[in-house]
């Protein structure tokens, strides 16, 4: 199956792309049981003047549906891809996964290579050995777990309690940036964040400046603890969305106080379902997050590889 027809390499989303990728993602989040695309490539399609975004549509039929797709995000640093395939169609080796994969290392050549970090949430071995063939290896893990909300008394009575204030946008911002760029330094997602980045966020109809906790010590911000709620009712998760000490207050008890204060925030708000996501190398994090009651629900795998300017693939980065 070699996408030749029917495939378009698109820098801008218009209403018509944007409705066909929307329709391809709602039908895999139904047969996954998840959103598929991450939060940065969801947002550039909300962007249509975003100079990030690359998408690559495959439409064999030449009708509405489209067969498969692969978004490229460019950051400064690496760019950041995920592919959706119909799931009538098969998801391995045989399936629209390979040419679509190939399709877009062209396209990063084009545009002048560099490191390339595919993001596959909750693979299954299928679409796993897909990005193994493409000379990918594995480079990243960030699990996603879960609490039952109220934590227990047990929890609570063991945890240091800190005052905290909901954090003030504009007065706040730059504060905010030094502490998350410092606790997060050398994390790819996290550690460049800038103005833009923070305004962006929060623009988004989420955004709730009471659900992002800010404590304070020797007259500064010590640490801070981002709230996020996803859908509604029942299904509904709240979110630990970021949480950053800075490292001049870590190890003093903040992260536990911090995350408990999120979490009993959430919990205020009705919620009974805490989930958080945290990268399997974060061994401080997931020690924390353990002896709070997470568990893990699902894995998020990234695949690696360098594409350089002119011919041949090189695999990167070991597994962390
Ligand atoms: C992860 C983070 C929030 C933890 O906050 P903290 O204030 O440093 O941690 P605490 O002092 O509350 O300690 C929490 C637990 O981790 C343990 N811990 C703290 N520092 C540790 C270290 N360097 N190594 C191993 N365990 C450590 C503590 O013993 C404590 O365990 P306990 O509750 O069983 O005693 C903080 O280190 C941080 O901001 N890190 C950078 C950003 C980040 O990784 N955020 C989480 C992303 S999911």
């Amino acid at each position: 199956m070699v996408p030749r027809d029917g495939v378009a390499v698109i820098h801008r989303v218009g209403p018509i792309e944007k409705d066909q990728i929307k329709g391809l993602a709602r039908r895999v989040a139904r047969q996954k049981g998840r959103e598929p695309l991450g939060e940065r490539l969801r947002l550039d399609l909300e962007r249509p003047g975003s100079d990030r975004f690359t998408g690559v549509l495959w439409n064999e039929h030449g009708d509405d549906t489209l067969t498969a797709y692969c978004q490229l995000h460019r950051d400064p640093a690496a760019w950041v891809i995920e592919t959706l395939i119909d799931p009538e169609q098969p998801a391995g080796p045989d399936g629209p996964g390979p040419p679509l994969l190939d399709a877009a290392i062209r396209e990063i050549r084009r545009q002048g290579g560099g490191e390339v970090s595919y993001r596959l949430p909750a693979p299954t071995a299928a679409e796993e050995s897909v990005a193994l063939q493409a000379g990918f290896t594995p480079s990243r893990e960030i699990h996603q777990l879960r609490v039952a909300l109220p934590l227990s008394e047990a929890v609570i009575d063991s945890s240091p309690r800190v005052p905290v204030r909901s954090f003030r946008p504009g007065t706040d911002d730059a504060e905010w940036l030094t502490v998350n760029n410092r606790a997060f330094a050398g994390h790819p997602e996290q550690g460049n964040w800038d103005l833009d980045l923070l305004r962006e966020r929060q623009a988004q109809p989420w955004f709730d400046p009471d659900g992002l906790l800010v404590h304070e010590e020797e007259g500064r911000m010590a640490a801070s603890c981002w709230t996020k709620v996803h859908g509604t009712g029942d299904s509904a998760l709240g979110e630990i969305y970021v949480i950053s000490v800075d490292p001049d207050f870590q190890g003093r008890g903040l992260g536990r106080a911090l995350t408990v204060a999120g979490l009993e925030h959430l919990r205020a708000q009705g919620l009974r379902t805490g989930m958080l996501y945290v990268d399997r190398s974060n061994t401080t994090a997931r020690h924390l997050y353990a002896s709070l009651g997470f568990s893990p629900d699902h894995v998020d795998r990234f695949y690696s590889i360098h594409v350089p300017r002119g011919d041949g693939l090189t695999p990167s980065g070991p597994i962390a």
